[in-house]
């Protein structure tokens, strides 16, 4: 398994351009298993979960291609539909990425038929899935569990009025399936205490793209008109605000000044006041083309000052931001008190930040932060996503070497993200531990095998 060597101190600097975003890109792609017609994405980002959901389609029948003849378009893909009799996702995938639940709502309301394995838990804690249940439940779909898996069937869905709020506030993904659903049903459906994420309204600009009556989407209150049918489209995805966030945290960490292109600013309202509480210069540099994103610049002094933080559904304080934000709050000067509202036990970066020399006292899902004047390198193991971002911007900073290992949890979110850092002035490598320990038995003294990300599907203990 891959792993990341870093050497602290390097002030980072320069310019980059913000990826398409994974939790956009996720939904929409599977929103395809609607369609009657080919559905091109444009600006996917290429990571180990879009590859995973790609291979998900194709075992429901619906073909990704990359779009030949769109000049200048990276990642573009084309999603078709060619055998609707598909209908089961299999516990191999689904275990891989729990995102695989999207598929959930397209496949009932378009094929009348799914078996999706039922997601675990993850690396931080209970992921439940009672309220996309409970969403396509009202839409008329019969569901049972059968051996671990989900089974939905409906012969047309029909709309109705649909609570969605839980204990923890509002379900993205959850929004995402009934939203998906209800574009078929016969009559209108009402979906109240719906995520308002910025990632919501890019999949309701897709599926109106695709034919579908969508209205109050960034709302809570969400209005679907069911159609007859949905036809293809052609969407460019939104930039990825947690991408955006980490790197603009890393400027921060390392005394930096990086310009962003596409940065996706109004989405990040709440991390860029946090960030200007802390002492961080976040700067508007130009309107984009793209409405949604700007040009923006992130310089730092590190004269890092405290702050409150908690955790919200949006337009709130990210919980994906959560662990590399409390990274850099291990640098200021004073106690910052960190509360996490969503996933109250997202909080695997703690130990391993610890380690490095962090002063931080969890009580339940509140983390208090003793800033320190200096993080000092370590071996530390990422367990998450985001986790693994935190630890990677701690060894960024920190005095002396950091080796993160476990990096396929990067993979996942980030695209190769030791050369974005290194592209900046970090000095980053990925390596293969295991490579470097058998050369080391064999008795050579080559340099370490910088390995490329992998481009299937990534296991997720
Ligand atoms: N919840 C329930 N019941 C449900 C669904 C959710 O109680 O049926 C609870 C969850 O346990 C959690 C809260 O509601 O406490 C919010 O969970 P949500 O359903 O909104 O999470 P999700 O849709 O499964 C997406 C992102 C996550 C992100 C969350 C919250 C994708 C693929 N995943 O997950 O992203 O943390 O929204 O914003 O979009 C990541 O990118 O690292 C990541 C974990």
């Amino acid at each position: 398994m891959d792993a990341f060597r870093i050497q602290g101190g390097a002030r980072l600097s320069g310019r980059i351009a913000v990826d398409g975003s994974k939790n956009a890109s996720l939904p929409l792609m599977a929103a395809a298993l609607l369609a009657d017609d080919p559905v091109t994405l444009r600006r996917v980002p290429r990571l180990s979960d879009i590859a995973n959901m790609a291979h998900l389609l194709a075992e429901l029948g619906c073909a990704t291609d990359s779009a030949p003849g769109i000049p200048g378009a990276p990642g573009a893909i084309t999603l078709r539909n060619i055998d609707a009799s598909l209908t089961q996702a299999r516990y191999d995938i689904v275990r891989t990425m729990r995102a695989s639940i999207c598929v959930l709502g397209p496949l009932v309301a378009r094929r009348g038929h799914a078996r999706v394995s039922m997601p675990g838990g993850c690396a931080f804690g209970a992921r439940p899935v009672d309220l996309h249940l409970k969403g396509l439940e009202a839409l008329g779909a019969k569901i049972r569990l059968d051996g671990g898996d989900i089974v939905a069937t409906a012969d047309r869905l029909t709309g109705a009025t649909v609570f969605l709020g839980g204990a923890f506030g509002s379900t993205v993904l959850g929004t995402a399936n009934v939203m998906s659903a209800a574009t078929l049903a016969e009559g209108t459906t009402i979906i109240e205490s719906a995520a308002c994420e910025p990632e919501i309204v890019d999949l309701a600009d897709l599926l109106n793209a695709m034919g579908a009556r969508i209205s109050g989407a960034g709302s809570p209150r969400i209005t679907i008109h069911g159609v007859e049918r949905l036809g293809g489209a052609d969407h460019a995805i939104i930039p990825d605000r947690i991408v955006a966030g980490t790197y603009a945290i890393a400027g921060a960490i390392t005394n930096g000044d990086i310009t962003f292109d596409d940065f996706p600013y109004d989405y990040l309202l709440a991390m860029v006041d946090c960030l200007r509480q802390v002492g961080v210069d976040v700067r508007r540099v130009d309107q984009r083309e793209d409405p949604r994103c700007c040009r923006v610049q992130v310089t730092s002094s590190r004269r890092l000052r405290p702050v409150i933080l908690t955790t919200q559904p949006y337009p709130g304080f990210p919980t994906d931001l959560q662990a590399q934000m409390l990274a850099l709050l291990c640098m200021a000067e004073g106690n910052s008190i960190v509360t996490e509202k969503i996933y109250p036990e997202r909080f695997m970066h703690v130990a391993e930040l610890t380690r490095m020399g962090a002063q931080l006292f969890r009580q339940g899902p509140t983390v208090v932060v003793q800033g320190v004047n200096r993080l000092v390198g370590a071996p530390v193991m990422a367990s998450d996503l985001r986790a693994s971002a935190s630890l990677v911007l701690a060894g960024l900073a920190a005095e002396g070497e950091t080796i993160v290992t476990r990096v396929y949890h990067l993979d996942r979110g980030y695209e190769r993200m030791e050369q974005t850092l290194a592209a900046l002035g970090a000095e980053i490598e990925r390596f293969n531990p295991d490579q470097d320990l058998a050369r080391e038995i064999a008795g050579g003294a080559e340099p370490p095998v910088v390995t490329t990300v992998p481009a299937a599907v990534a296991p997720v203990p």
